[in-house]
């Protein structure tokens, strides 16, 4: 554990997906804060002119009473670059956007007219620098009730982050949260490291992304990673096509009914709705993909064996009723839902037209592909340390299934998984991996120092995280 100014501190762990974010403190078994990766935000112009007349940037005065203390040590510098970044010309005066944040389960599902709602990474990747940076602020400052410049801080990154993006990371830590150490991780690593393995083959499956990766003591062997942007939100947005498509159903969210009545099975909802003028799109998609997700997570499975219509026909069905009161007995839907993971080309209800002329991957054909791109010598090893990762692991019977196609595709071969923990650590073995990382012995020698970024800058990141 590092200590500064005499003092043990702990470091700080984040892991922040496409869906979810998790934060906590090195040592811990399980993160304190778990909360939505997407945030809501209110964009609004005002005349730069206006802006000086005060003494703090609009931007300051406008930040999000959950973004917590706007005047902490780096506060100032940090908004007075948010607010220059989002300076525009604009007709005759010079117009300045500003956009007040809605960070955490609450705060980003509340309605409020015009609020728009994403997320930081595309594809894995960080793609909005601002929502990313509310949301170490938020899990920093609300969640864990720390200030961030007395912790030293592990990350978690995509294994195939750029060096350009590390690069700004690093920045981003030490230049605005004032972090006194870094290290950032490829996110297998940390998962074999949650597993309690130095070597083995990583399969996360999570909201935005799919990706099979082979870890070798430790470290990534990029060149056997492969990838799908295809992860459990999609599944939810294909649970709405297929309702869409076999019972004319589209759903209204929580945020939007008014009263409603209780209807039979499968007739259509009886409601009044609110007057909610300047209800977003993103919003509106957001809300129907979170209520989508309870149906999703609490009656979706896989089969045991390859798909087959018969025997998924033969399983009981499970009752499901939506916020609006519509409601479903849920048969081979619930099967051939999370069946798009093995067998995308099929069981998609509606090709995404980012998949169009793209031929994808069931899971086992991704682990497969991963382990032929690896040495030979190093095949059977990590068949037998198999590592099974992300949120959409929690399907029931994957573990099984994944077994079977595994077998299938590998006679002969001994196929084993890492033990599985349980579901609330399964969502969070990249986080635990980091947990368990940063509170080594041994990892202080490897965290990049202030002194070292101050002398080598942002570079030193790809000389001392590999
Ligand atoms: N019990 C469950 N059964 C099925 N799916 C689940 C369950 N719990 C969570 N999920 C799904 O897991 C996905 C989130 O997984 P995870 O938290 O690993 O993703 P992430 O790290 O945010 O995203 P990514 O790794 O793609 O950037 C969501 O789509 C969520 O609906
Ligand atoms: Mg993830």
């Amino acid at each position: 554990m590092p200590t500064y100014g005499g003092d043990e501190v702990n470091a700080l762990v984040i892991d922040v997906g496409s869906t979810w974010t998790r934060a906590g403190f090195a040592g811990e078994d399980l993160p304190r804060a778990l909360f939505p990766s997407h945030v809501g935000y209110i964009e609004s112009e005002v005349d730069i002119a206006e802006a000086s007349d005060d003494p703090k940037p609009a931007a300051v005065a406008d930040t999000d009473v959950e973004m917590g203390d706007a005047s902490s040590a780096n506060g100032a510098t940090k908004q007075q670059a948010e607010s220059d970044e989002r300076v525009t010309a604009k007709g005759e005066g010079r117009k300045q956007k500003t956009r007040k944040y809605y960070v955490g389960d609450t705060e980003s599902a509340t309605w409020r007219a015009g609020m728009e709602i994403g997320g930081p990474l595309e594809q894995g990747l960080v793609s909005d620098w601002d929502v990313y940076e509310k949301i170490w602020e938020y899990a920093f400052k609300s969640r864990l009730h720390v200030r961030p410049e007395e912790h030293p801080v592990m990350v978690s990154e995509a294994a195939w982050n750029t060096s350009a993006l590390r690069a700004k990371l690093v920045e981003m830590a030490f230049e605005k949260f004032n972090s006194p150490a870094f290290y950032v991780c490829k996110t297998p690593v940390l998962s074999a490291f949650g597993a309690g393995k130095h070597t083995g083959l990583v399969v996360d499956v999570g909201g935005d992304m799919t990706s099979t990766c082979a870890v070798y003591e430790g470290f990534c062997l990029t060149k056997s990673l492969c990838k799908q942007e295809l992860g459990g939100e999609l599944i939810s947005e294909q649970i709405l096509e297929k309702l869409k498509e076999e019972y004319d159903y589209e759903l209204t969210p929580l945020f939007d009914i008014k009263s409603k009545a209780q209807v039979e099975t499968l007739q259509k909802p009886v409601l009044s709705k609110h007057d909610r003028e300047g209800t977003t799109s993103s919003y509106l998609s957001e809300m129907r993909l979170r209520a989508v997700q309870e149906l999703k997570e609490s009656v979706c499975e896989f089969i045991e064996r390859p798909y087959d219509a018969r025997l998924v026909g033969s399983k009981p069905q499970k009752p499901f009723e939506f916020p609006d009161g519509f409601n479903i007995s849920v048969g081979a839907l619930r099967f051939a839902m999370p069946e798009i993971l093995f067998n995308p080309n099929q069981f998609l209800v509606k090709r995404p037209k980012r998949f169009e002329n793209t031929s994808l991957l069931g899971l086992h054909e991704m682990v497969v592909k991963s382990v032929m791109a690896s040495d030979v010598d190093l095949r059977p090893q990590l068949l037998n340390n198999v590592v099974l990762a992300g949120g959409s692991s929690l399907f029931p019977s994957y573990p099984d299934r994944m077994a079977v196609m595994l077998q299938d595709a590998c006679p002969g071969s001994r196929i084993k998984f890492s033990p599985l923990n349980s579901k609330t650590e399964r969502k969070a073995t990249a986080w635990l991996g980091g947990s368990i990382l940063a509170s080594l012995g041994t990892f202080h020698q490897l965290w990049i120092s202030r002194a070292e970024y101050d002398e080598h800058g942002a570079s030193i990141v790809d000389k001392k995280c590999q």
